[in-house]
């Protein structure tokens, strides 16, 4: 039993999906009521006193990038909502959208508004056909009640949502590529600047959010800014979190907690502590592209600025627990064949420089790495730290650099005994 208040996940039943009048009956659509009655302005100021921070992995304040949206401009703006979700070890938004996808619809509706903007795209990653259907069906039964069309709930405010299926890859989700996939090109970062919301999608300015940030919103609308921040543990933070668990233990499932709880409490209280008994060695704070957290972590605050202290990242909060008895060099080879895999290949420190970690970490698990591949390690991530156009090449980083910094001596028993101690 989660005793922590329950807002995202409130009406979450295993297998269903919440429709329109459940929906209403639980203060559905409140939040929208109550914004088109304040001006856009004021619901920009609200989201942004609320402490809201954008959930898609860089944590960056949700109101502040809405401040700089240039709502007065006349011509077509719009809105955009991530949902990815490519990053291995993340599942939430997934898990979100099956449960009760109408958070989403009125959380675009009211971002649209204080945006002034009428065309919303919900990019979808490719596998997720199952959340697709069930956020149209959403979309639809908005549409038909008046929250969505022209002239919402009787006023002047024009809003439409699509869904848009990705192709499928994990460039897809850097919010510049995404606009690229929507527009039918190949999906490689643009330059930053000009930013989306000066020349974002068909050069028009664009606001990208991820599904959960927006499905906060409104609950920010109906509650108010100060029981928002009072869900977080953390005084300096807001809201809850949703941490998807998975890796070494007894209970991986997806949980609504406060920002600010401790990694022990989402380890032990929630994911039912390491299998078979086993020691924590490390995880994943938050999807693949987070550096490594370590049992001296573990009473930690789970939060954006109290991992940052620690050279790691909230990022999503897909929590992957490793036990004792885990390879970290083999985790990190694995991880960053991913990323070598997923590169664009549009720049050459992460086109080369991926691929030559992977050589390298093979090397070394393989038992046939040396001293010199070491130091070539090191070379390469100097290489790739701040010498790569998009955020994929720095993500990637995480779990090597985090490999180097706690888990040398892991690497050089691997060069010393020839083989992988693990095995
Ligand atoms: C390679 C890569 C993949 C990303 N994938 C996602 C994703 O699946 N979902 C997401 O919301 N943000 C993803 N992001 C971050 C987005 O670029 C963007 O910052 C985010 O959608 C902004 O939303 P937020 O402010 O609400 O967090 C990714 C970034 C990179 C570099
Ligand atoms: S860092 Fe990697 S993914 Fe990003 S633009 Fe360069 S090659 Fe492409």
């Amino acid at each position: 039993m989660n005793p922590y208040p329950q807002v995202l996940f409130k009406n979450r039943r295993p297998g269903e999906t919440i429709l329109l009048p459940e929906y209403e009956k639980t203060g559905g659509y409140l939040g929208l009521r109550a914004a088109l009655k304040m001006s856009p302005e004021e619901v920009c100021n609200l989201v942004k006193g609320s402490g809201l921070r954008g959930r898609g992995g860089a944590g960056f304040p949700t109101g502040l990038k809405w401040s700089f949206f240039p709502a007065d401009q006349p011509g077509d703006k719009y809105l955009v909502c991530n949902g990815d979700e490519m990053e291995p070890g993340t599942y939430k938004d997934c898990q979100l959208l099956l449960a009760d996808p109408h958070q989403l619809v009125e959380g675009m509706a009211i971002a649209a508004y204080a945006l002034q903007t009428s065309v919303g795209y919900i990019f979808l990653r490719y596998a997720y056909e199952e959340c697709s259907q069930r956020v149209e069906r959403a979309i639809a039964e908005a549409t038909a009640a008046g929250y969505l069309g022209r002239h919402i709930l009787g006023t002047g405010f024009d809003v439409e949502l699509h869904v848009h299926r990705s192709a499928g890859r994990y460039i897809l989700g850097e919010e510049t590529a995404l606009l690229n996939g929507l527009e039918g090109r190949r999906p490689n970062p643009r330059s930053k600047p000009p930013f989306p919301a000066q020349r974002g999608l068909f050069s028009r300015p664009t606001n990208v959010n991820n599904v959960e940030t927006l499905a906060n919103v409104p609950h920010i609308l109906t509650h108010g800014k100060l029981w928002f921040q009072e869900l977080a543990l953390n005084v300096e933070s807001a809201g809850t979190k949703l941490f998807g668990l998975s890796g070494h233990l007894n209970c991986n499932e997806c949980f609504e907690l406060p920002l600010g709880i401790t990694l022990r409490e989402v380890v032990e209280d929630f994911g039912g502590g390491v299998r078979g008994g086993k020691k924590f060695k490390a995880c994943l704070p938050g999807g693949a592209s987070t550096p490594y957290l370590t049992a001296e972590h573990l009473d930690l605050m789970m939060d954006f600025d109290p991992l940052e202290e620690v050279e790691s990242r909230l990022g999503t909060a897909g929590v992957t627990v490793f036990d004792e008895n885990t390879c970290m060099v083999a985790v990190t080879r694995n991880l960053n064949q991913f990323f070598a895999r997923e590169s664009c290949g549009w720049c050459t420190p992460c086109r080369d420089g991926l691929a030559t970690i992977s050589w390298l970490l093979d090397q070394i698990e393989n038992g046939q790495g040396t001293e010199d591949h070491l130091a070539m390690l090191h070379g390469q991530v100097r290489n790739i730290k701040g010498r790569s156009f998009c955020a994929l090449a720095e993500g990637a980083m995480g779990p090597v650099e985090a490999l180097l910094r706690l888990f040398e001596d892991e690497i050089k028993d691997h060069i010393r005994k020839g083989c992988c101690p693990f095995v």
